[in-house]
């Protein structure tokens, strides 16, 4: 299977560095045009990728196209490439932010197969929480080949598209709210007489590990809390304060506002 990749910024780069690294595609079926010629170079250099001179070379060497630039700029490429879409079909894979299958079919003019994914940072370090959906015109086994390369940069999940404002509050937002928890955890120690790096350092390895053990468990978070209260202990004694200032509440309401603040941006 080759890949063709139109940006390889941040999140193209990072999903055709997972893919090597996981071995899932080699570097010779990776085609990439990139504005960036600085980025493109260091990319040939280093992964071994092949740059191509233009989207229609690109096109017709690719039997999936990532479309892996910034929404701002997403409908102008799409006006350019419509026409090498139109003639070669390749399934088009999209992560613009906000942007609907739907209306990327408008802006082709034409039903064509369409995959959406929303993978979130971490794919930078290949633990991306990444949803997909599917167009119409997509079959099943285009969305199982699209979920299979993007396992390379972590877990996937398959969504309704409207559910991805959903989806963006609770993997794209979240990990700003995790910082926070970090944060403040180690600002907690740091009240309490503990150097502030040492304490994020601690408080970051506690969160991580809590986030495996609760993944590779099958148990509900409160069975979980319960094992790690003793009775009269510490723990409990946190938790019920925790409850007292309203931390779950402001955690749903915070998910609540981001998903409201998405429908609002994006109906604009
Ligand atoms: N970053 C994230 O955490 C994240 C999360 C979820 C979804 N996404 C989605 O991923 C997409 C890419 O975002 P990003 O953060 O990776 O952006 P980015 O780092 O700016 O990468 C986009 C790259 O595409 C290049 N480019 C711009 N116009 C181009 C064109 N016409 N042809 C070829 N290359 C072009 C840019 O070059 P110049 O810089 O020179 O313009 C840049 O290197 C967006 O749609 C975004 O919504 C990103």
């Amino acid at each position: 299977m080759r890949l063709g990749f139109i940006g390889a910024g941040n999140m193209g780069g990072a999903i055709i560095k997972g893919l090597i690294k996981s071995g899932k595609i080699s570097a010779e079926n990776i085609n990439v045009v990139e504005k960036n010629t600085a980025l493109l170079e260091g990319f040939t250099k280093e992964q071994g990728i092949c740059p191509c001179k233009d989207y229609e070379e690109l096109i017709k060497n690719s039997d999936i196209v990532f479309m892996a630039v910034k929404p701002v700029v997403f409908p102008s490429v799409i006006e350019d490439i419509k026409g090498y879409i139109r003639a070669e079909r390749p399934l088009l894979i999209s992560m613009a932010a906000g942007i609907t299958t739907e209306s990327i079919g408008e802006m082709l003019g034409f039903d064509t197969p369409i995959v959406r994914m929303m993978p979130n940072i971490n794919a930078e370090i290949l633990m991306s929480a990444t949803a997909l959906c599917k167009n119409a015109a997509a079959s099943d086994s285009d969305l199982d080949t699209a979920e299979d390369i993007l396992r390379a940069i972590g877990m996937t999940a398959r969504i309704d598209e409207n559910m991805f404002a959903v989806f963006s509050a609770i993997a794209g937002c979240s990990p700003a709210y995790v910082y926070l928890f970090i944060d403040s955890l180690a600002k907690g120690a740091q009240k309490m007489g503990m150097n502030k790096k040492q304490a994020l350092e601690i408080a970051a390895a506690a969160v991580s590990g809590s986030a495996a053990m609760f993944s590779r468990s099958d148990a509900h978070p409160w069975e979980l809390i319960d094992k790690v209260c003793s009775p009269g202990g510490t723990t409990i004694e946190g938790v019920c304060t925790l409850e007292e200032y309203k931390f779950q509440s402001a955690i749903v309401k915070a998910v609540e506002n981001s998903v409201l603040k998405d429908r609002a941006l994006n109906k604009k």
